[in-house]
């Protein structure tokens, strides 16, 4: 090779070099920036508003803020995307992935993803009737305390309570007691937004090809299959027996759930799906050998 033919080789690596550093510098940044970067040269180009869905109730355990330090172990590739412990799904609406199964064991929460997937203007209709005022939320909330009158709603209205409850309540707090009766207390918020209909709209579309199922979290190995995205994120494991505790059902996620969940975390890593798992750093989970 002659010293001229070394040079121009010795550029062009560094060109190439330039060219995967710049793309590994970008690839740091996380997905959802790239996506929202994405979406915005859409809008400029098409002179439209187009939306990126956000979670629809504040939920306990939510994983919002968290999506930057979990970014580098989501998979950049994979076949179907499945939540079994969904909750307000910040990872869901983060990924948007085209093919997802979303599963919780809480009814109400369930019910409100099913309404805005087939019933979304109905619900914006119903949102914009409630009001911000004290006696309105306790007669609103304690509708459960009458399980007949409860069961008379239309599953419109009681997505439409569910929604108006968590955006209205004290610190946008999910929370029932061992009668399955929401217990938070009024939230005395000045102007909370009750009825966020860009958001509302932008999730419908998100939701379209989506199956969505009231179930406990076992539910995924009926889907589970080799390629497929799981991600657990399940009530966690109190740290202390005195530890504060936010129960999302009437029925409680002890060590037997635990235990469980263990089991079907192992089977779905054995049949080659990629999984991830958050939960609370204490001896009783660090024992299992997951
Ligand atoms: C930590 S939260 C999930 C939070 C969610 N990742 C988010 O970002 O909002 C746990 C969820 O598990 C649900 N859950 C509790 N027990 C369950 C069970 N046995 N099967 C399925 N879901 C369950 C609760 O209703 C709650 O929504």
């Amino acid at each position: 090779m002659t010293s001229k033919m070394k040079s121009k080789k010795i550029i062009m690596e560094k060109t190439l070099e330039q060219k995967y550093l710049t793309e590994y510098i970008k690839s740091k940044k996380s997905k959802h920036h790239l996506f929202l970067e994405r979406k915005r040269n859409i809008n400029k180009r098409a002179k439209t508003i187009v939306d990126v869905p956000h979670p629809f109730l504040k939920w306990a355990g939510g994983k919002r803020q968290l999506i930057s330090q979990f970014d580098k172990f989501f998979p950049s590739k994979f076949n179907k995307y499945i939540e079994p412990f969904v909750g307000g799904g910040a990872i869901f609406f983060y990924l948007l992935p085209n093919n997802a199964i979303l599963i919780d064991n809480n009814e109400e929460l369930i019910n409100c993803y099913k309404v805005i997937q087939n019933n979304v203007l109905e619900l914006i209709e119903s949102l914009k009737k409630h009001r911000n005022e004290k006696d309105y939320y306790y007669r609103i909330r304690d509708l459960d305390r009458n399980p007949e009158e409860f069961n008379k709603l239309s599953d419109v209205e009681r997505a439409s309570r569910t929604i108006y409850l968590n955006r209205v309540c004290y610190n946008g707090l999910y929370r029932v007691n061992s009668k399955g009766q929401f217990n938070v207390p009024f939230g005395r918020y000045k102007n909370p937004k009750i009825c966020d209909e860009e958001n509302l709209l932008v999730v419908n579309k998100a939701l379209k090809n989506v199956k969505i199922f009231k179930a406990s979290f076992e539910k995924c190995l009926e889907f589970a299959e080799k390629g497929d995205f799981i991600y657990f994120d399940p009530p966690y494991q109190p740290i202390s027996a005195t530890a504060y505790f936010t129960s999302y059902t009437k029925d409680n996620f002890g060590k037997d759930s635990q235990m469980k969940l263990f089991e079907v975390f192992k089977e779905c890593n054995e049949r080659g799906c990629k999984v991830m798992l958050s939960n609370s750093y204490n001896k009783f989970i660090l024992n299992c050998k997951w």
